[in-house]
């Protein structure tokens, strides 16, 4: 299955990305106590990399959502399947995404979390498929924009999955497009 994966963007240019990302976002917090919350499966490693580059007080909290979609109906139905306890009121708020793609996921997400009245509320995605947007909406900050023909490409590695696989590849990496969902 690994040789089938070509390589999109190479540990040392994630790295390096995370580097940056985390002085941006550390200027953009100081002085404050942030609350990262990730969202699962997809960006627990993205998220360990990064808070290790922002040396500000922080918290990290996991919350998972579940999407299915019923293709005949054009319906998507989104729900939370599981959350760490935290309360969100009054605290600025870092949500850590996987990839941003038809922006339904997100922005069910980002509803959610408003109802629960944090101060800020601020969207890192490590991938961002701008094309392939339903819903218009714009991380704070994006590790890889990813633009056609690329985004017709199924990414893999550092996290992401096709059916729970190549989470571990510490590359991101692409399979030629299973079905579309
Ligand atoms: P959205 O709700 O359409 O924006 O979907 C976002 C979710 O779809 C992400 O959190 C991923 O779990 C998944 N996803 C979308 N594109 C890819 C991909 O290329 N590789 C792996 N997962 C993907
Ligand atoms: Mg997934």
């Amino acid at each position: 299955m690994r040789d089938q994966v070509s390589v999109l963007f190479t540990e040392e240019q994630i790295a390096g990305r995370v580097a940056e990302l985390g002085e941006e976002i550390t200027s953009a917090f100081a002085g404050q106590e942030i609350c990262v919350l990730g969202l699962m499966k997809g960006s627990l490693v993205f998220m360990a990399d990064l808070i290790r580059r922002i040396p500000l007080d922080l918290t990290v909290h996991l919350v998972r959502v579940t999407s299915q979609r019923e293709q005949a109906a054009g319906r998507v139905l989104t729900e939370i399947a599981f959350s760490t306890p935290a309360s969100l009121e009054g605290k600025d708020v870092l949500l850590v995404d996987d990839i941003v793609d038809t922006g339904i996921t997100l922005s069910y997400l980002l509803g959610h979390i408003h109802e629960h009245a944090p101060r800020s509320l601020r969207v890192c995605a490590l991938v961002d498929k701008p094309e392939a947007r339903k819903i218009d909406l714009h991380p704070d900050w994006t590790a890889f924009p990813v633009h056609e023909p690329m985004a017709d490409r199924f990414l893999v590695g550092y996290g992401l999955d096709w059916m729970e696989r190549f989470r571990g590849l510490p590359f991101i990496g692409t399979i030629p497009r299973p079905a579309r969902r």
